[in-house]
């Protein structure tokens, strides 16, 4: 089993790649609403939230932990894998393929500011892009647009367009979707930059990092998903949830506040 966390429905874009191509797992998935948004918390808060979530999840019996979103993977995965024995896969932010691919040597980076205060940012950059110029930008607003069913809207276009603007005044051809949120609002962001900007969505590597680590399923009898939610509003979170990801029979609703 599967477990996956974010502070809301953004870490749905790893649960999506993932399911995708790997329908025959069962997952668990922990939204943590009620402390929505991770990218203003700090590292204590951060590590608190994340104990407890992951303390859940082995009561439910998880076997690999994605630490879905890059705020707290910057934050806590060192802390995790120093407490437990459960393997966990974290996110990066994909600022390496980013820079190998620029031809234009510049790439924008949209992240959340507590992503771009860690040590794994800092050091990702130094290491990987010598020579390019970095256009690194808070995605103020984007978390918000994602939770309310925003994306696709003119709301999400304004919203979008102050942020990615100096990035092409800059000649990036790459801009790294550097919050698991913000997948969502590809299409939104492709529309304001154009075809020629490649966006990089992280999850499809992060999966292939689960892959390593999961056994081999071969027969399972009823594959079924358990979302939960810290937030008591189970409504709302089913519905973005299902805006997100479509309708789908095998996944179960809950809310849990841990
Ligand atoms: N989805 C999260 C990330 O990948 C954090 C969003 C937030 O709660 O600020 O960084």
């Amino acid at each position: 089993m599967i477990a996956f966390f974010d502070s809301g429905l953004g870490g749905l874009s790893v649960w999506k790649t993932f399911q995708a191509q790997y329908p025959n797992y069962t997952t668990l998935y922990y939204a943590d609403q009620q402390y929505i948004p991770y990218g203003s918390k700090t590292k204590e808060e951060l590590i608190e939230r994340a104990v407890k979530i992951t303390d859940f999840f082995i009561e439910n019996g998880a076997s690999i932990i994605v630490v879905a979103c890059n705020t707290a993977t910057a934050a806590v995965i060192k802390s995790l894998r120093a407490q437990y024995n459960i393997p966990f896969v974290g996110m990066e932010p994909a600022v390496k393929p980013a820079a190998l691919s620029s031809k234009t040597k510049a790439i924008g980076v949209l992240a959340t500011e507590g992503t771009f205060s860690g040590e794994l940012f800092k050091q990702t950059k130094e290491k990987f892009t010598k020579g390019v110029n970095v256009i690194v930008q808070p995605g103020y607003g984007m978390v918000e647009l994602v939770e309310e069913g925003a994306a696709g809207t003119s709301k999400s276009l304004d919203v979008l367009t102050p942020l990615v603007t100096p990035m092409i005044n800059e000649n990036v051809d790459q801009i790294v979707l550097g919050c698991t949120h913000y997948p969502f609002l590809k299409e939104d962001i492709q529309k304001i930059v154009g075809e020629k900007v490649n966006l990089i969505d992280p999850a499809p590597a992060v999966v292939k990092q689960i892959k390593r680590l999961m056994p081999n399923v071969t027969n399972e009898e009823k594959v079924i998903h358990q979302f939960f939610t810290s937030s008591p509003d189970l409504v709302s979170f089913k519905a973005g949830v299902e805006k997100l990801i479509g309708n789908n029979n095998s996944v179960n609703y809950y809310t849990s506040s841990i």
